[in-house]
């Protein structure tokens, strides 16, 4: 078939005139996190061979160690955004703080902000397991040709004008939504080239996938505990099958091509969940919606969420239109 030519340079060059602040600066701006999704790509393929394996001896501002493919994801993704100067900001899950790009006075005329998660699933790293990227972009709301604000970076994922994710897995693909549906992409390591592979992805309204770190069941909410259980009753097309795989980018990834639904619930020890609202859960819940799924905090939709901080976290359920629903059922 004809699409399965196309490159994803060509489909973002195609796709442009769709996007309604067309300059050419999204698109160029995508086109750099391909590069810098290649890149990683490239020393994730070999991690076994370098040494790039293991924790970097840090801890990050979230209290979590950081590996050593952390920091060179983090690094990679922020200096191809920063050298090329299409963004005005960048706040990563990595950085205590959000970074000001304003290299010269054109950079500071730039109109997006990136938000990211470098590297997802770190504690994957290390087994050979899927690991992910997952990036968000606003425009900024202060004007043009002034340093970026907290306030540029705190916007409602409902404001997102692009996200997506990289999946570093069996193959390499990359995912995003800028509003008109859901592409992916898949590269061909060979000739160091994306092709659009799944257009136009749809997530099924039904699945039968559940995907929770189950070790947790005795510190979940009750509701959530009596889903759990539903999703174990012999009924109708039950028992669901589990399967969580502990990379976010990776557990939605195959919710959405088979249809089911991720949750990371808050615990009493941490009363917003693990999963981070601006990094993680609103790019995730862009695509997801973008597909024809839904994600919720339990309460209200994610996108709808408004942050209080740049390393905020939220309860996430998120996936097939109607298990959601039905989750919904039992937290409301
Ligand atoms: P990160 O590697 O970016 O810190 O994210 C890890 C996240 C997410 O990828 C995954 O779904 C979740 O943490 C797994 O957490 P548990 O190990 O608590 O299940
Ligand atoms: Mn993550
Ligand atoms: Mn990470």
């Amino acid at each position: 078939m004809a699409f399965q030519n196309q490159t994803l340079g060509e489909f973002i060059i195609e796709n442009q005139s769709a996007f309604s602040f067309s300059t050419g600066e999204l698109s160029r701006l995508i086109n750099s996190i391909r590069l810098a999704a290649k890149v990683v790509n490239h020393e994730v393929n070999k991690a076994g061979l370098v040494d790039i394996i293991g924790s970097s001896g840090n801890i990050n501002v979230q209290g979590e160690s950081q590996q050593k493919l952390d920091v060179f994801a983090n690094e990679i993704f922020i200096k191809t955004l920063t050298h090329r100067e299409i963004v005005c900001g960048i706040a990563s899950e990595e950085c205590d703080d959000f970074l000001r790009v304003e290299g010269n006075t054109e950079s500071s005329n730039n109109h997006y902000v990136v938000l990211m998660d470098p590297l997802d699933g770190s504690s994957n790293i290390d087994v050979n397991v899927s690991v992910g990227t997952i990036f968000s972009i606003y425009r900024r709301v202060s004007s043009a040709g002034t340093p970026v604000v907290l306030e540029d970076f705190l916007q409602p994922g409902n404001r997102q004008v692009a996200a997506g994710y990289v999946i570093y897995g069996t193959s390499t693909m990359l995912v995003y939504t800028t509003g008109h549906g859901v592409n992916g992409f898949t590269l061909n390591p060979a000739i160091g080239t994306f092709y659009l592979s799944h257009p136009n992805i749809r997530i099924p309204e039904n699945g039968q996938i559940y995907s929770v770190n189950e070790g947790n069941y005795i510190h979940f909410p009750q509701g959530v505990k009596n889903y759990i259980k539903y999703c174990q009753e012999e009924k109708e097309n039950r028992p669901y099958t589990s399967r969580y795989i502990g990379s976010l980018v990776s557990d939605i990834h195959r919710n959405m091509i088979k249809g089911g639904i991720y949750l990371y619930p808050q615990t009493s020890a941490s009363p917003n969940g693990k999963l981070r609202l601006l990094y993680e859960c609103n790019p995730m819940a862009f695509v997801v919606e973008q597909a024809g799924g839904e994600a919720s905090d339990g309460g209200q939709r994610i996108l709808d969420i408004i942050p209080g901080e740049l390393h905020q976290r939220t309860p996430f359920y998120c996936g097939s239109k109607n298990m959601v629903a039905k989750l919904l059922e039992y937290v409301a």
